[in-house]
């Protein structure tokens, strides 16, 4: 595959493209300051950014939107040159809640359509505004799966224009199956959002999403940010790894740069996640320069099967996807 600046997007089963690489948007609300996505982005979309991986629960939906619609305001981008990524919270499982939380999402970011909506994960929470609804134990509440209705209710926001493509995140192989034999499918899933990087690799999820046409988004491409509330830091941190420095060196680039390059070179979109300007700007500086096969291949072999991300704290739901080997 060649890419070049002009050309870092992949197509997508139903027709549409993907852009190579995309801003991740979470950062933590309790200690990043309010504006920060707002100014992030805005820089994005002036050093060349054009995909944004946002949430309804990343809290700050309504800054990258009034980024993304000033750009579009003073002219610099056109809304069909952006490509936005909204998710379908735990809580709004329920077929009649899908149509609704999409809506609220556009409401938020004050556009009329996203280009990609996915389901942020297969394990339904009870339903309702609680995003995180717990007992009076503190044991978190569940809500029953039914990953196939909906999905169909994803369909039909398709069909009524307000998403050009439909997605999901961290579902294993069985649930993907789930969804692709599901009898009267009437649009695939275009891509599975998961974690991927050099020491979480993903061989066969890959190779079955290959397969399949469903493009992997890989999330947390640098590592994450080993925040230990949520990161699991028994994997060490990445982007320190002898190898990735070594071929960096080589090429007068940074680790970042080379994990990021990576996940592209074997058609892996990925989304790293910066608010920094000087970050936002290196991250992107990827489509200058090539690893050579045996740098790919030995970058593969750096593969941990661990996972920064494990969410173990859902591990007891019935849809916890990360049991399954892949
Ligand atoms: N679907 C899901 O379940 C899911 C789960 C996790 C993440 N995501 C998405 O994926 C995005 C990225 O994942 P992530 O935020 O977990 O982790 P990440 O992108 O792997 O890493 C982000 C961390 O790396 C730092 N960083 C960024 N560029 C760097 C560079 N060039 N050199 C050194 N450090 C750098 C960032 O700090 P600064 O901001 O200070 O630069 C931040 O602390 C998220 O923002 C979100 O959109 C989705």
């Amino acid at each position: 595959m060649s890419l070049t600046p002009e050309n870092h997007s992949i197509p997508l089963v139903d027709g549409n493209r993907i852009p190579l690489i995309g801003l991740g948007t979470y950062g933590d609300p309790r200690t990043t300051a309010k504006g920060t996505a707002y100014e992030s982005v805005k820089l994005a979309i002036d050093v060349g950014y054009r995909h944004f991986d946002g949430a309804l629960v990343y809290f700050n939906e309504h800054e990258v939107g009034q980024a993304i619609r000033e750009k579009i305001a003073d002219g610099t981008v056109k809304r069909e040159d952006i490509f936005y990524c909204g998710k379908l919270w735990n809580t709004f499982h329920p077929p009649e809640l899908v149509r609704p939380a999409l809506e609220r999402t556009l409401k938020t970011l004050q556009l009329d359509y996203v280009d990609l909506y996915i389901i942020e994960l297969p394990t339904a929470f009870k339903p309702g505004d609680i995003f995180y609804p717990k007992d009076e134990n503190g044991k978190h509440i569940y809500g029953e799966t039914d990953l196939c209705a909906t999905w169909e209710a994803l369909e039909a926001c398709k069909d009524a224009g307000l998403t050009k493509s439909l997605g999901v995140s961290n579902f294993n192989r069985r649930q993907l199956e789930l969804i692709l034999k599901k009898p009267g499918l009437k649009h695939r899933p275009v891509s599975n959002q998961v974690e991927c990087h050099p020491y979480f690799t993903q061989p066969k999820l890959l190779e079955y999403c290959r397969q399949n046409d469903i493009v992997i988004v890989g999330y947390s491409p640098l590592g994450t940010s080993r925040d230990s509330s949520w990161v699991n830091l028994k994997c060490p941190p990445l982007l320190e790894d002898s190898l990735l420095v070594s071929i960096a060196n080589k090429y007068k680039k940074t680790s970042a740069q080379v994990a990021l390059r990576f996940n592209v070179q074997r058609g892996v979109v990925v989304i790293p996640k910066s608010f920094s300007p000087q970050r936002i700007r290196q991250n992107f500086q990827i489509f200058d320069f090539s690893l050579t096969e045996d740098e790919m291949k030995a970058i593969e072999r750096l593969n941990k099967n661990i996972r920064f991300v494990e969410l173990l704290m859902w591990s007891d739901h019935p849809e916890y996807p990360f049991h399954d080997e892949y």
